[in-house]
């Protein structure tokens, strides 16, 4: 297992490139199990959980290939198989993405249910009711859902909203389900996240029929069959926004490439209100790190709202505002492992039920600390990068899971990581993206 060794307290400057999307790529994928012929995806970038994502495929009967610059082919070469065992979606959530695709391409799908996560409860009761409201007769047995359509699915109206607003997997599931449906589904409080937007793109490409792609309202008119496409994914948000708050943090002069700031806007607003100055630049976008910050509050929300997914790297910065701040999390009201790691590098914050309060200071000091989940560990390392001394991220599994090489990325802009094999063996905690 390897750990991260960094010397804080350096100015990150130059360029930094942000690599395609996860949280695209990976229901993306997925789509691929949909259609005829041969998927072609650009811009896929190269981690575990992306590795993890290639491996079901190629359990459902994928040939699939993923080449250094990123390109993907997925050609289904045997449709009989339905089955993605515990053994994958226990350790990436993502995987029930196949649920949808399978039911609707090969009529019947046999996931495990994804079980505990570090970042809350997590269910799929949503997915589940999507299917069934599309006419799948669905049962739960020794912990798999067994999804079934006889028949084929046909057409209906779906309410997708949940105790914490729309779901983001959940819409793709059911998208994906309704496009070789008989008739037409309409999807209400769908969600409208980019990555949504993204996968209802390619699945026109491919020759679906959707309307409202963006928005809280899809409608799907089913059709015969879709054809594979070819497709570019888009930049990662949160990759972009991790590296926007480490220039920041750092007192840094950084230009984050390859951004979409119209898919950033509630963190950009976020950051100009800490008294971060952040401006278009060529290539990208300019973002400088002030001696200080004002403090914020902060409420993450579905999208357009401040992403869940920045939550803990935004609350690495607030560590260190002139005065209080406020985090509320709405979409996980548990995800706060990271609270207690900051503290030990001197932050001063106290989680209050699905709120945590931060007090900033004036520094904070490099230590050991543990890294929890993959955007804690995020948090961890910018953490790092701001703090006075050393700091050692354990577990950076879980970076790697969503973050391309990013020690070395960084490195190349000032900061100071190594990577390093931890000694300390510990057990793989349950998979959270
Ligand atoms: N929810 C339900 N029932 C469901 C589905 C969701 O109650 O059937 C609840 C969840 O428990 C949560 C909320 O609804 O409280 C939103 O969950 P959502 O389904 O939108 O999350 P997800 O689709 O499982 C994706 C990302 C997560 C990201 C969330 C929220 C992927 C592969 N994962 O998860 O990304 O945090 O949306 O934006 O797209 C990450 O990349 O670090 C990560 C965890």
């Amino acid at each position: 297992m390897d750990k991260f060794i960094i010397e804080g307290d350096r100015r990150l400057h130059g360029r930094v490139r942000v690599n395609g999307s996860k949280n695209d790529a990976l229901p993306l994928l997925a789509a691929a199990l949909l259609v005829e012929g041969k998927t072609r995806l650009h811009g896929v970038p190269h981690l575990s959980d992306i590795a993890m994502m290639v491996k079901i495929l190629r359990e459902l009967g994928a040939h699939v290939e993923h080449r250094p610059d990123g390109e993907v082919t997925v050609k289904v070469t045997d449709a009989s198989r339905v089955e993605a065992s515990y053994e994958n979606v226990s350790t990436m959530r993502a995987s029930v993405c196949v649920l949808g695709p399978l039911l609707a391409r090969r009529g019947k799908a046999k996931v495990s249910l994804p079980g505990g996560c570090v970042i809350g409860v997590r269910p799929i009761d949503l997915h589940l009711k999507g299917f069934a409201a599309l006419g799948a007769e669905i049962r739960t047995e020794h912990g798999y859902v067994i999804a079934e359509a006889k028949k084929g699915l046909r057409g209906g109206e779906i309410y997708l909203g949940g105790p914490f607003g729309s779901t983001v997997t959940g819409t793709a599931n059911v998208l994906m389900a309704a496009t070789l449906a008989k008739g037409t589904t309409v999807i209400e409080n769908a969600a409208c996240e980019p990555e949504v937007e993204d996968l209802a793109r390619f699945l026109v490409a491919c020759g679906a029929k959707i309307e409202g792609a963006g928005t809280h309202r899809l409608v799907v008119t089913g059709v015969e069959s879709l054809q594979g496409a070819e497709h570019t994914v888009i930049p990662d948000r949160i990759e972009a926004g991790t590296f926007m708050c480490a220039a920041a943090m750092t007192r840094g002069d950084l230009v984050v490439e390859n951004v979409r700031l119209d898919h950033l806007g509630a963190l950009v607003d976020r950051l100009r209100a800490t008294g971060v100055p952040v401006e278009r630049a060529e290539g990208g976008v300019r973002v400088t790190g002030p001696e200080r910050f004002h403090p914020v509050d902060v409420t993450t929300l579905p999208y357009p709202g401040f992403p869940t997914d920045l939550q803990a790297q935004f609350m690495a910065l607030l560590a260190r505002a002139d005065g209080l701040s406020v985090i509320n999390e709405k979409i996980y009201p548990d995800r706060f492992m990271h609270v207690a790691e900051l503290n030990r590098l001197g932050a001063q914050v106290r989680k209050e039920g699905a709120a945590a309060i931060i007090h900033g200071v004036k520094e904070l000091h490099g230590a050991p600390v543990m890294a929890s989940d993959l955007r804690a560990s995020a948090a961890l390392v910018l953490a790092g990068l701001a703090a006075k001394g050393t700091t050692e991220v354990r577990r950076v599994y879980h970076i790697d899971r969503g973050y391309e090489r990013i020690e070395e990325r960084l490195n190349r802009c000032g900061a100071s990581i190594k990577r390093a094999v931890d000694k300390v063996l510990l057990v793989k905690s349950p998979a959270e993206a």
